[in-house]
């Protein structure tokens, strides 16, 4: 019960407070030899739209994550495979999946990585960045690129994976 109490408070925090919190792992993964995600480092995200092709459009972006050892290209287009978690898309590393949600008044890019997958990890860490892109639009296309080039995020939650997800 008490997990579930600290996984409730993780899910509130972050609305909560402005100030980044990062979570505490569940006793289970505590006792994983194993690096938990922390934090996490977005470059060069780019979302392309052309005018008249949709099969051209994409988003992406690099993806590293120093302390797990993950360094992939994230990438959605239009023959892009859905990932497990609604409205998600994996990387090239399949342990890492976005969602970018661009309707949010302040457009919203989150990563999802899973923890310790050499250790049958089923709990998956999320955290968010909030790109301030700069676009350069012509008649037949848009390029918008974020002005910081390179941002780094927090993972603020720590939770179970959707049970469909395995
Ligand atoms: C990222 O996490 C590592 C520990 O894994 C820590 O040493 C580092 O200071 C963190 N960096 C940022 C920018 O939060
Ligand atoms: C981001 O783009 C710049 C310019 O194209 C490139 O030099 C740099 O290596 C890229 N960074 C990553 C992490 O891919
Ligand atoms: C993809 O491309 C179409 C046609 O160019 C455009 O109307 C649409 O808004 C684009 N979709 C996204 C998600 O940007
Ligand atoms: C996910 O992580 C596991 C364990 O480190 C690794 O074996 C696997 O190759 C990774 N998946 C991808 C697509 O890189
Ligand atoms: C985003 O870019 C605009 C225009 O350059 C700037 O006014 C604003 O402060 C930036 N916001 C953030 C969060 O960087
Ligand atoms: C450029 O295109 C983007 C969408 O691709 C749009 O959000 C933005 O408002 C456009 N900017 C201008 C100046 O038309």
């Amino acid at each position: 019960m008490m997990y579930y109490t600290t996984l409730l408070s993780l899910l509130v925090l972050p609305a909560m407070s402005k100030a980044f919190k990062a979570y505490s792992a569940p006793f289970s993964l505590q006792a994983k030899d194993c690096i938990l995600p922390a934090n996490f480092t977005v470059s060069n995200f780019t979302i392309y739209t052309d005018s008249t092709d949709s099969s051209k459009n994409y988003t992406k972006f690099s993806y590293s994550d120093a302390a797990t050892g993950i360094d992939t290209l994230c990438r959605h287009d239009s023959a892009s495979k859905p990932g497990t978690t609604a409205n998600s898309w994996p990387c090239d590393n399949q342990n890492v999946s976005f969602i970018y949600d661009a309707a949010k008044p302040t457009p919203e890019l989150s990563l999802i990585e899973i923890a310790c997958p050499e250790s049958g990890g089923n709990f998956e860490a999320t955290g968010s960045v909030y790109p301030n892109m700069t676009c350069t639009n012509s008649t037949s296309d848009s390029t918008c690129i974020a002005q910081q080039g390179s941002t780094t995020g927090v993972f603020v939650s720590l939770e179970p994976m959707p049970p469909t997800s395995r």
